[in-house]
């Protein structure tokens, strides 16, 4: 198990399988119907999901354009609450496709009051891609179109996914499991 800041940490996703899902992801979205694409990447946690995968849709013949929006929805603990937009976006998404890049679908808050808001900016048309789907913790109306992995109900952390702003470095998805 490898060990970082002094704790063991369980891979639950490994950087190869995450590597072989992002090529899948990259060939489903490149099989819709998406014209003008604008990929909105959600701060923090979806920066290395978001890098690696739009080189795989590079990779599957899909060229779009690239934003970033910070929200925030934990705050200081781990309890999903009001959704804040801390930074918007520059483009006008009017009548444009947006797919929103997300690290984790949980509660759904972050990603239906994302969706929302394109939305009610004019957007054609919103799809959510996310690297992991905690269904069981669902309490918004809204699903991923495309989905990495179901992933229990563990606090994850690695590949963008931080516990107090630690581990996001990881090149892989794990558990921490405490003190080695
Ligand atoms: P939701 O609004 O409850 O769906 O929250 C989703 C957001 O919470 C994700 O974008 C993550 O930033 C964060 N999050 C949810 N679960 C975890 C976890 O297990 N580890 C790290 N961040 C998480
Ligand atoms: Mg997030």
């Amino acid at each position: 198990m490898p060990v970082v800041r002094g704790k063991e940490i369980e891979v639950l996703y490994s950087a190869s399988a995450i590597a072989q899902r992002n090529l899948e992801l990259a060939k489903e979205i490149a099989a819709r119907d998406y014209r003008d694409l604008l990929v909105v990447s959600i701060l923090k946690g979806s920066f290395i999901f978001a890098a690696d995968l739009i080189r795989a849709m590079h990779d599957a013949g899909i060229s779009p354009e690239v934003e970033f929006m910070m929200v925030s929805s934990y705050g200081a603990g781990t309890v999903s609450g009001d959704v804040k937009v801390l930074r918007d976006i520059d483009n006008d998404v009017n009548g444009r496709d947006i797919l929103l890049i997300d690290d984790i679908l949980e509660s759904g808050k972050t990603l239906k009051f994302t969706r929302d808001l394109m939305l009610s900016r004019g957007a054609n048309s919103v799809s959510v891609a996310v690297l992991l789907d905690k269904h069981s913790r669902r309490q918004a109306s809204v699903e991923a179109d495309h989905v990495g992995f179901e992933c229990p109900d563990y606090f994850v952390v690695g590949y963008g996914m931080d516990v107090a702003h630690a581990f996001r470095e990881l090149p892989f998805v794990g558990v921490v499991k405490g003190d080695a």
